[in-house]
């Protein structure tokens, strides 16, 4: 069983994890829009990924005996200003997430609950890699590159 600060936070992670697929969904709507597939896609699968992160936690939930909780997702924006918009926004989401990860480590510790903090370090490791895939994209939009051709340069 987990603590219940620990069962709490990762509760509302469930959460932000789904809001953040809602995001990329929305993200992918805007692409769509302006026949950027490519774009469009790449903002799917990371929606797809999203949803997986909250399925890792529901799952280790129920696995540890501890309740689930599915909370209220806000509505999601399909409509931004530019390409360099949407990156930005994507990567301070996704700085947000790490702290909300290295902040439940920290409680996790704090509990002596080694198995929670275990379950934890995978989260913060795949952080590292979503928050440079963000910087990259950033970089790739300054560029002034047009977007169509960059669309063979986004992550796969
Ligand atoms: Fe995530
Ligand atoms: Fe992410």
């Amino acid at each position: 069983m987990l603590s219940t600060a620990l069962t709490n936070a990762l509760q509302t992670q469930i959460g932000y994890e789904f809001s953040a697929s809602q995001t990329y969904l929305g993200m992918a709507a805007y692409f769509h829009a302006q026949n950027l597939d490519g774009w469009a896609k790449f903002f799917e699968r990371q929606s797809a990924e999203e949803r997986e992160h909250a399925l890792k936690i529901f799952h280790y939930l129920l696995e540890t005996g501890s309740p689930a909780k599915l909370p209220i997702i806000p509505e999601a924006p399909v409509e931004y200003r530019s390409a360099l918009e949407t990156v930005e926004k994507s990567l301070e989401q996704e700085q947000k997430v790490s702290q909300a990860f290295k902040d439940m480590a920290a409680i996790a510790l704090k509990e002596g609950d080694y198995t929670g903090f275990g379950f934890l370090q995978w989260f913060i490791e795949e952080q590292v890699e979503e928050e440079a895939t963000f910087e990259r994209l950033i970089a790739l939009v300054k560029s002034g590159i047009n977007l169509f051709q960059a669309e063979a340069l986004l992550p796969q």
